[in-house]
């Protein structure tokens, strides 16, 4: 088993209060789980006896069955609790759900919340480890975590590489952690989207060694960066008119055939999911050789294995 001296916090909240070493801690942990995966048993004790609730009030698919899976192969009982059908539809707070729920002596609630700030809140409640699975824009750390793991592997380095974040960055968890993580691992972020998605002031959140560019021009970046993480419409998130139609947003910030022929030949293309196919990316990219989705998904269960065995040892 991993050493834990490294990681001593119960939580994981999100990625900007980490720091290098603590990021580069969790990917090396990851590496040393990414075997399991590839046995024939596909399990390790490490977390035996141990409880998980999979607390999710926000539709996932890719998220809750990572985490689900990645207890199960830690071989912790999971639980999976949902909104509908619980006492928060007659109105019970999350606070109190979470207090209940852990009174019935689990060891760690997985979060995905609408609210920006709840997992922060649940943690600062319960006794349990908690672990932020997406709290509305703020925050999805085990993305990010996977998104780092992802260029790692590909690459075998973050530093000094090139990454470029397309979309619809104003409302998205994921561009927050990735941002947080990438700079810190000292590589360059180039923000690309619309005025109305993409704020200036996004520029301010670099905490280096990387840098942070704010681009409102795809075109104007396509042909430097070395990485794109294209992010989805947030249609569900969106406020009205914060661009003119889809089809227009896709001509200018999606990743066309035509835009990709312009990328440089090995440029490393990634999508959290779900993906708006032919919105913000071209049906071909996303299947194609230079697309890394896939190998998203595949290691972001070790990642979260990784993340579960540290915060649940964590005193
Ligand atoms: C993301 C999420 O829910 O934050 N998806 C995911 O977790 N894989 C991104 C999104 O919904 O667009």
């Amino acid at each position: 088993m991993p050493q834990t001296t490294s990681w001593t916090s119960k939580h994981l909240l999100d990625l900007e209060s980490l720091t290098a070493e603590q990021i580069a801690f969790v990917l090396d942990t990851a590496d040393t789980f990414a075997e399991v995966s590839t046995r024939s048993v596909k399990k390790v004790p490490a977390l035996r006896g141990k409880v998980v609730v999979n607390a999710f009030f926000e539709d996932s698919t890719r998220t809750r069955t990572s985490f689900a899976l990645a207890a199960s192969r830690l071989s912790a009982d999971v639980i999976d609790f949902s909104e509908k059908g619980s006492s928060v539809s007659k109105g019970e707070t999350l606070i109190d759900t979470a207090r209940n729920i852990e009174a019935m002596g689990i060891d760690a609630i997985i979060i995905r919340h609408q609210a920006a700030g709840s997992a922060a809140l649940l943690a600062r409640t319960v006794k349990c480890s908690v672990i932020n699975a997406g709290d509305g824009a703020h925050e999805h750390p085990t993305q990010g975590l996977l998104d780092l793991y992802t260029i790692r592997k590909r690459f075998g380095r973050v530093e000094g590489l090139k990454v470029a974040i397309v979309g619809d960055i104003a409302n998205s968890r994921v561009a927050r952690s990735d941002l947080w993580g990438l700079t810190r691992l000292g590589a360059e972020v180039i923000l690309v989207g619309p005025p109305t998605l993409l704020p200036r002031a996004f520029e301010r959140l670099a905490t280096g060694p990387g840098r942070v560019r704010v681009v409102h021009d795809f075109d104007a970046v396509c042909g430097e960066v070395d990485v794109i993480n294209m992010l989805r419409v947030q249609n569900e998130r969106m406020k009205s008119a914060q661009f003119p139609t889809v089809r227009e947003f896709t001509r200018w910030f999606g990743l066309t055939w035509d835009r990709f022929q312009r990328c440089k030949p090995d440029v490393f293309v990634m999508h959290p999911g779900p993906m708006n196919r032919g919105v913000e990316i071209h049906n071909e990219i996303a299947d194609g050789p230079n697309s890394g989705i896939l190998k998203q998904v595949e290691y972001g269960l070790a990642v979260r294995m990784a993340v579960l065995y540290l915060t649940m040892q964590a005193e």
